[in-house]
């Protein structure tokens, strides 16, 4: 079973769009609305979740659109629903540097920039959150998960591939990790 937790608008486009393509999930897919600024294990709940049951948690390219007390509930929460057995994985940015916020805002705009060339405002500087945060890694492990993980820039040189160009976004420095609960 796939719980998909996502925002009420981006739910029903995507719900809207896959089916208007005729696209068919190959697992049984259920879905709940919610935000996760607010109370989502209320609809994870209601879509059918049992958390006495192992779970696998994906939280990938999210946590940085999240405010840095949500991000935490957000880890807390998780744990909390988290029967023995289960796994997670997500990505653990580095603690932003101060004065960083600036640097971050202008690559953020460039990356826009190309967008909007071809029409497309996304206006991503507006979309994420500021300010210290706790890194999402040792956050985990504090919890009682244990992780294992790589960098973007390890992930890239064990592919062959060019490292990245270093901006605002210290992309090079982020960790995707993943683990187990105890
Ligand atoms: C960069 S995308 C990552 C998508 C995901 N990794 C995937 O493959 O579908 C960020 C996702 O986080 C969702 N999101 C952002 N803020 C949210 C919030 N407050 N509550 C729930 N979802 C949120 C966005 O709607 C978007 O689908």
């Amino acid at each position: 079973m796939v719980y998909e937790l996502d925002q009420p608008g981006v739910v029903e486009f995507k719900t809207r769009t896959l089916a208007g393509l005729g696209a068919e999930p190959a697992a049984e897919h259920r879905i709940a609305a919610a935000d996760l600024r607010e109370d989502w294990p209320a609809a994870l709940r209601t879509a059918g979740f049992d958390p006495a049951r192992p779970t696998a948690w994906s939280a990938e390219g999210l946590l940085g659109y999240l405010p840095p007390d949500a991000q935490d509930r957000l880890l807390d929460t998780v744990t909390e629903l988290s029967a023995p057995g289960s796994r997670l994985a997500t990505e653990s940015r580095p603690a932003p540097e101060p004065a960083g916020e600036d640097r971050t805002r202008e690559s953020l705009d460039r990356i826009s920039q190309r967008w909007k060339d071809r029409g497309f405002d996304p206006g991503m500087a507006k979309l994420r959150y500021y300010g210290d945060r706790n890194e999402a890694g040792p956050y985990l492990t504090g919890l009682g998960w244990t992780l294992t993980g790589a960098t973007v820039r390890e992930l890239l040189a064990v592919a062959g591939l060019a490292p990245l160009g270093e901006d605002g976004l210290r992309m090079g420095e982020v960790r995707y990790v993943s683990g187990v609960l105890g």
